[in-house]
């Protein structure tokens, strides 16, 4: 038994994100990639999924703050890395120390940061966020509030350097027709901003405006980078936009810590809601919500227990929860797939949060700081994470 095994982990397979990287590549062939490993690579574990991208070929990574820009390049990781979203404009030298690019997203944070820098007698690398539909950061670029004078007015900080725009696309997840011109208004606008800008000769960098559903959604659309972030991980955006081919990067594990029968008319749990209606053989598993693994399963989900698939009954507890194992072999110490593949049985992260009514993402990005992380590569074990 290796160590981390004792109560509940995760498997990282390099090798499925290679393969992902790939198939995401060939979408996109002249197309440069930023990785998008905010949240820890969404609870993959962002350095070695970084440190492997860039093995590939990848030299733009994204982030969503300081902290996990700087994780990375103590990490090694010697590519552009993109901040997507806030940071203080006290930590202006800090980004510049680091080599790290800022998202500017509004004509008060750009003055600021301008401002910062100059007093740090340094130059940020920016990009400029627009926002096309979001409604969430960015300068506004809609039809009924257009800010090219403000966007005009960051030419004129001299401690900015412009480097790049992107937007980002809210409803790519969709194929009905609503959302899918929504999605090419968003584009029409994101290019209609930059087709301006340069046409007054305005220096715009590189786009980027494709997110996974995107990169689907507006194939054959050649932006100068694509920051997809939930299909290397081998998820998909939704249950209409998928990249076939992906192959899940993360498994989650867990161990059976005792196997006991009960009669019929028993309760399982906390607050009782489970009652069994015959004689059951239950299995108790290390993991619950505080691993990250929903209380909104409880008598919902399903696990593998040796290549079969067992329900959750009763209530998830904060770090157990129970199985209906009648009539399955089942014994302390057997391991548990929650996420990840046993037998011939799959069960995806996007199947146990639709079962749930949230999206995979969640799901991965909530697995817990105990949860080790064990990463593989070539069918070898090459690292465990503990947080
Ligand atoms: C600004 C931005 N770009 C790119 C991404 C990557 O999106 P996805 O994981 O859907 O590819 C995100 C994810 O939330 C994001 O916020």
């Amino acid at each position: 038994m290796q160590p981390y095994t004792k109560r509940t982990w995760t498997e990282i397979n390099l090798d499925c994100l290679e393969h992902n990287y790939h198939q995401i590549k060939a979408l996109l062939p002249q197309t440069d990639i930023i990785a998008t490993v905010k949240a820890d690579g969404y609870g993959h574990c962002a350095e070695p999924v970084a440190r492997h991208l860039q093995e590939l070929g990848v030299h733009f990574f994204s982030v969503s703050n300081i902290d996990e820009a700087t994780a990375l390049r103590d990490d090694q990781i010697q590519g552009d890395i993109l901040i997507l979203g806030y940071t203080p404009v006290e930590q202006a030298e800090e980004l510049v120390k680091y080599n790290i690019i800022q998202t500017v997203f509004s004509p008060e944070f750009a003055q600021e940061l301008n401002l910062a820098a100059q007093k740090a007698g340094i130059t940020v690398r920016v990009h400029v966020a627009l926002d096309t539909g979001m409604s969430r950061i960015g300068f506004q670029a809609t039809q009924s509030c257009w800010e090219i004078g403000e966007i005009e007015r960051l030419y004129h900080y001299p401690h900015l350097k412009i480097e790049g725009y992107f937007t980002h696309l809210c409803h790519a997840d969709s194929t009905e027709e609503g959302p899918r011109n929504f999605t090419l208004h968003q584009k029409q606008l994101f290019d209609q901003m930059i087709q301006q800008l340069q046409q007054k000769g305005y220096h715009t960098g590189v786009s980027h405006i494709q997110n996974s559903a995107g990169i689907q959604m507006l194939q054959g659309n050649h932006y100068d980078l694509a920051r997809p972030g939930i299909v290397l991980y081998g998820l998909h955006p939704s249950g209409q936009v998928t990249i076939p081919g992906l192959k899940p990067v993360l498994q989650l594990k867990s161990v059976i810590s005792m196997v006991k029968e009960i009669e019929a008319n028993v309760t399982v749990g906390y607050s009782r809601t489970f009652t069994t209606k015959k004689a059951t053989k239950i299995a108790t598993v290390c993991i619950g919500y505080a691993d990250g693994w929903p209380r909104l399963l409880s008598n919902r989900g399903y696990v593998l227990v040796n290549g079969q698939k067992v329900p959750i009954i009763g209530n998830v507890c904060m770090d157990q929860l129970m199985l209906d194992v009648t009539g399955i072999p089942a014994k302390q110490g057997d391991i548990v797939t929650l996420i990840g593949k046993d037998g011939n049985l799959e069960i995806t992260a996007d199947q146990v949060a639709e079962s749930i009514g949230t999206i995979g993402y969640e799901l991965v990005c909530q697995i817990s700081k105990r949860v080790p992380r064990a990463i593989y590569q070539n069918g070898k074990l090459i690292e465990v994470i503990e947080y």
